[in-house]
């Protein structure tokens, strides 16, 4: 018997396919039906997700005769949680840089969206494929209208806006991977989430050439998938963010040395016993590692980039619509641009402030890093649905630069440059951090909503006044996933997942999670650790 979940994912690839047929290159890409609005949606990660169900939950009177049509490039449906695990080798670049052994790096309870918990006995440092069951479980649970498309396997290769700041439309051109042919689609409303973390940022180091020569590897964690390829090797990571932490965790089990190469400045995380911290490695002068201080590290193998990743969006940039520029200019500029790092200029990371469109033509879910990606991603899209619903929400383009404004000098007062701090979430929003009263970034987009319209408070996914869509627990959570995290990869390396099962058996309800968390935090503390 099939189960709903899987009749209505059935439903949903029988549509997909009944509109491949539209999709013919001598028959127009979209029914002659004109709906109210027709939206696109470029990502169906968590980000392109959360716009989905953002979009299908408000009140019906607000959406009526909507058309949403979602474009992803890959076969399912979760963006980097979908697995790819024979990455293709360098220069081609893999669909995910996620790898068998990933875990989440904070307890899931912080990741989640409001009221939706990851299932029973999950572990508290959920697995890949927990993370991936998760985010398809929401989007099976969206119920999607006759009009509307998910089209996977399909590439966005170019948006361009026909119009001007007072109206217009986008057109995209997207490609059927499977058949190698290009439709046109029209738009009122595009929402891109493509994801931050597809384009590895590869710096060059003087002496590379001679490095590779010598018969060396150099290669950037997004090609990461199997430490068993660096056993018995002397290992450098270069980059002291979350992908280094975690490349470091696994490649310590199988190298004979692991270095890693990190700076101050970079995120506080734990250290890893059997990885020995060194400075920032700067050349590969002669062929040879040498750190900022001038030191040079004898009989490396390899050397794992875990250098970040550049914020690009092709299919804007090829429509002229998001300038890659090496430097942002000194002012708000006026035209979106990336540094790879920021784009630029955006309200609250979300609403494009371009002066080429009317403000709501374009929105961006899922710029952030550092973040409770369920909460911020759910409050975007939230400030999405209800601005496209209601265009004189959004205010005007003057106050949003001003926001912004003000937005970027508190990065500058924490001593941060804004167009290299980019999209992080870190410093900033939370009286804890130091930042006044106005409460966590997902907090101020949605109470900002209800500031421009009182009638939208209690509405779907905004909080009735009096409350935060953070709710108290989460903070708790939040304050304290930094203690469980490197304690909890400890035991499963002592113990094993048996360890883990066991530990979370039982476990049902968002209650016993937090129950577990706090038991576990005990257990630890009485190991004296
Ligand atoms: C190794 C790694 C581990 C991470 N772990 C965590 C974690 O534990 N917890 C956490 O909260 N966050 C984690 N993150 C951050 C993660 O990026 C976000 O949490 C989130 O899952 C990203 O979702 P997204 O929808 O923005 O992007 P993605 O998941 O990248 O989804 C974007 C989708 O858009 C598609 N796409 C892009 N361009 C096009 C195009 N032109 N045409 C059609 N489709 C397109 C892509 O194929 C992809 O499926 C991790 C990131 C990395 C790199
Ligand atoms: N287990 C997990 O859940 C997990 C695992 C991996 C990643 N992630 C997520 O994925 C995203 C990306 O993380 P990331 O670690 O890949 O990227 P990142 O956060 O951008 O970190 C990259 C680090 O490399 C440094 N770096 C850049 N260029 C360098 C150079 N030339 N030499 C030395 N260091 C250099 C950067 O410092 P500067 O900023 O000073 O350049 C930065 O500290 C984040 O959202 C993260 O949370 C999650
Ligand atoms: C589509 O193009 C790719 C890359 O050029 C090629 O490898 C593939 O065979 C083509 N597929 C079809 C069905 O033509
Ligand atoms: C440079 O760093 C390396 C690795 O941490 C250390 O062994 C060495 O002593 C340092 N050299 C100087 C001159 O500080
Ligand atoms: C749209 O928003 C404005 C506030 O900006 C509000 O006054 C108006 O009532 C809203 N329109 C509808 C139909 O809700
Ligand atoms: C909502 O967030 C603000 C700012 O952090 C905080 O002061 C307030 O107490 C929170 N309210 C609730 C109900 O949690």
């Amino acid at each position: 018997m099939l189960l709903p979940r899987q009749l209505l994912l059935c439903c949903l690839y029988a549509y997909a396919f009944a509109f491949e047929l539209e999709q013919h290159p001598f028959l127009p890409a979209q029914t002659a039906y004109k709906p109210a609005k027709r939206i696109g949606i470029v990502g169906l990660g968590t980000g392109g997700i959360a716009a989905l169900r953002a979009l299908k939950s408000l009140p019906l009177d607000m959406r009526e005769d909507w058309e949403v049509t979602i474009f992803d490039q890959r076969h399912a449906v979760g963006g980097l949680w979908v697995p790819q695990d024979d990455a293709p080798d360098p220069p081609s670049i893999p669909q995910t840089p996620a790898y068998p052994g990933l875990r989440m790096n904070a307890v899931h309870m912080h990741m989640t969206v409001p009221n939706v918990y990851f299932p029973p006995e999950t572990p508290l440092l959920a697995p890949r494929a927990h993370v991936l069951e998760y985010w398809q479980g929401l989007f099976n649970a969206v119920p999607l209208g006759v009009h509307d498309r998910v089209l996977l396997q399909h590439s966005v290769t170019r948006a361009s806006w026909i119009g001007d700041e007072g109206g217009g439309y986008w057109e995209l051109k997207a490609m059927d991977l499977r058949t190698n042919l290009t439709s046109g689609f029209s738009f009122d409303h595009l929402i891109a989430a493509p994801g931050v973390n597809r384009f590895p940022r590869v710096p060059k180091f003087e002496g590379q050439d001679l490095w590779l020569a010598k018969g060396k590897r150099l290669e950037h964690c997004l090609w990461f998938r199997d430490p068993s390829k660096y056993t018995g090797q002397t290992v450098i990571i270069v980059g002291g963010g979350p992908s280094g932490l975690d490349v470091a965790r696994h490649v310590v089990r199988t190298a004979r040395k692991v270095y890693w190469s990190r700076q101050e400045g970079e995120p506080e995380l734990p250290d890893i016993d059997g990885a020995e911290n060194v400075p920032r490695m700067t050349s590969l002068k002669g062929g040879s590692p040498t750190l900022m201080n001038g030191t040079t590290i004898p009989n490396v193998d390899t050397i794992i980039l875990a250098t970040g990743y550049e914020v690009r969006i092709p299919f804007l940039s090829a429509g002229g619509f998001l300038d890659d520029a090496s430097h942002l200019p000194s002012d708000i500029g006026k035209r979106l641009t990336t540094n790879g790092r920021y784009i630029s200029p955006l309200y609250e990371h979300t609403v494009s402030l371009d002066a080429q469109y009317p403000l709501g033509a374009l929105y961006f879910i899922s710029l952030l890093t550092y973040n409770p990606t369920g909460l911020t991603n759910t409050a975007q899209a939230t400030f999405a649905a209800y601005t496209i619903a209601n265009a004189s929400l959004l205010g005007t383009r003057d106050d949003f630069r001003a926001a912004l404004a003000r937005r970027e000098q508190r990065v500058r007062d924490a001593g941060q440059e804004p167009s290299r701090y980019g999209h992080k979430v870190i410093l900033g929003y939370g009286a804890e951090q130091g930042w006044g009263e106005d409460g966590f970034y997902q907090d101020v987009l949605v109470h900002d909503l209800v500031a421009r319209d009182p009638k939208l408070a209690g509405l779907p996914g905004v909080p009735d006044v009096g409350f935060n869509l953070t709710e108290r627990w989460r903070v708790w959570v939040q304050d304290n996933t930094d203690r469980v995290l490197p304690a909890w990869h400890q035991m499963v390396d002592e113990r094993g997942v048996e360890w883990e099962k066991e530990f979370v058996r039982g476990q049902r309800t968002e209650a016993d999670y937090l129950d577990t968390m706090r038991r576990f935090m005990e257990y630890w503390d009485d190991r004296g650790e």
